[in-house]
């Protein structure tokens, strides 16, 4: 029969030449993302409002196939206009730089696109997520365990959120929540919104989510989370689940775990640990005592792909726990996947303890990673990123028009400036007022000059703040020397009009 031939097709199939089109497309991106990102010789982006860029890239999808020279001027466009975060100098969220060797095991994972679910199609990736987990649980002194890899940390507090509550009423899997009692969840003011996601998804309700007071420094205090436990049992709830944070999103504050850990103990509660972010400290000698305390939690999210610098997503949730508690929160036994008379040993058939079917390999690319630099390497990168926190807190001490709004304790630095026109003002509704509006400013500026990108937001009362992050391990002491300098660059003569 004759195949209808269109233009750009033959037999069906692109015209073009795709190995050459793989070839060139493999150069624009050691040249883009490599050569020009990383080296820092280029802009962090190149901001345009969305309406002139989608003016200025061909989006639509048409009947006739694009040509190849028309697909790589699009995927130039896109390395043109997309935001960098490989770049030194990007520091807008809590992940940022680019770790080549990271970046090889990326490749090498979607080149290879495996489905890590059994050992049937995934022999290597499976036995390598088992390695880096059993050494991930051993950073955090658990004995024994399990767990996954999986799409984030907002899923792995989700996991947390469902094994716990398998644990405690095993019945709900089944039966649903009809007849159960009303469970009720713990954790901080601070603490991220996916617990709240998690609470809402998983039908236990985020007014059943307890947020418990904070110190200055933005930890739980460990005295409100006991009043809030009675008090919950006062109500008629049933206390199930604490969520300690180690690392929080804004401020970076480690949450006290020990006498959380007490308390979760005297009230049978069991208590998760959010490291998404501040578990990095874990792999660094110098600062694993923030998380003194770590071993006695039943789990612990922890994201790679933040602190540790691994290519987005590589994020990991730890059970301590091993008998099968994870695998029975979540199995369906699906008989095409998981048949019962493979000839294998089937305990390596690791899906069913998902609550995807198919799932990516992210274990590879950090599994490399920490082959290439071994403990040590990443002992000294994570060291280092809490140290030019800790610098760049002294600098901002001791210098006209900044003012830290907190010591650090992850790697976040939170402070304001303070421009020269507001320097007489004292301090009041008015002053906080025009406070409020530097910050908003001095990210405009930055993002039209695309030098740089850091984040800021209010918080409570306080009035907006800088945040910035260091997880980007080609930052230098000069580059933190120079963040310091371009903030008042872009801020000094800010004069905020009065209100009329
Ligand atoms: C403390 C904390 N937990 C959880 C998350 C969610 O992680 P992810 O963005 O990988 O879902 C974040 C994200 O910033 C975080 O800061």
């Amino acid at each position: 029969m004759e195949q209808s031939q269109t233009k750009g097709l033959k037999n069906g199939l692109p015209e073009m030449n795709e190995r050459e089109f793989f070839q060139e497309m493999c150069n624009l991106i050691v040249k883009e993302a490599i050569d020009k990102t990383t080296s820092g010789k280029c802009k962090v982006l190149n901001f345009v409002h969305p309406h002139l860029l989608s003016e200025k890239i061909d989006l639509a999808i048409r009947d006739d196939p694009a040509s190849q020279e028309e697909l790589l001027k699009l995927c130039q466009q896109t390395f043109d206009y997309s935001v960098r975060p490989g770049h030194p100098r990007f520091f807008n969220q809590l992940f940022g730089g680019q770790d080549l060797v990271g970046l090889a095991g990326q490749w090498m994972t979607d080149a290879i696109n495996p489905s890590i679910y059994t050992f049937e199609v995934s022999p290597v990736f499976t036995l390598m997520e088992l390695e880096v987990l059993c050494k991930l649980r051993q950073l955090c002194g658990y004995k024994s365990g399990d767990g996954i890899f999986c799409p984030g940390g907002s899923i792995a507090n989700m996991y947390a959120l469902n094994i716990a509550r398998y644990k405690r009423c095993p019945e709900i899997k089944q039966k649903g929540l009809y007849n159960s009692p009303r469970l009720v969840a713990f954790t901080s003011e601070q603490s991220h919104y996916s617990l709240k996601k998690g609470m809402a998804f998983l039908g236990l309700g985020v007014d059943n989510l307890v947020s418990v007071k904070c110190d200055q420094m933005g930890r739980m205090i460990p005295e409100e989370l006991e009043k809030e436990i009675l008090e919950a049992k006062n109500k008629g709830g049933d206390p199930y689940f604490v969520c300690a944070t180690s690392g929080t999103t804004v401020l970076g504050a480690y949450d006290p775990l020990v006498p959380i850990a007490d308390i979760c103990e005297r009230h049978g509660l069991w208590l998760h640990i959010d490291a998404a972010w501040g578990g990095g400290a874990l792999a660094s000698s110098k600062y694993s005592h923030l998380m003194q305390g770590v071993e006695r939690s039943n789990s612990l999210t922890w994201c790679q792909h933040k602190m540790m610098g691994v290519p987005l997503q590589c994020s990991a949730f730890l059970l301590r726990e091993e008998n099968g508690l994870m695998h029975h929160s979540h199995c369906a036994a699906a008989s095409y996947l998981f048949q019962k008379d493979k000839f294998y040993d089937m305990s390596y058939d690791t899906g069913d303890k998902s609550i995807q079917c198919s799932r990516k390999a992210d274990a590879l690319k950090l599994w490399l990673m920490w082959k290439a630099k071994g403990n040590r390497g990443f002992d000294e990168e994570i060291t280092r990123k809490f140290d030019n926190s800790r610098y760049m807190a002294d600098l901002i001490r001791n210098r006209e028009n900044f003012k830290l709004l907190l010591e650090p304790q992850c790697t976040n630095v939170t402070f304001w400036y303070i421009p020269p026109s507001l320097k007489a003002m004292p301090d009041g509704p008015e002053f906080q007022r025009k406070l409020h509006k530097v910050a908003p400013i001095i990210k405009e500026r930055m993002m039209k000059n695309g030098t740089m990108m850091i984040g800021y937001q209010p918080l409570g009362d306080h009035p907006n703040f800088i945040r910035m992050v260091y997880c980007n391990h080609a930052t230098t002491t000069q580059d933190v020397e120079w963040i310091v300098e371009e903030i008042e660059r872009l801020g000094h003569d800010i004069v905020i009009p009065d209100e009329i």
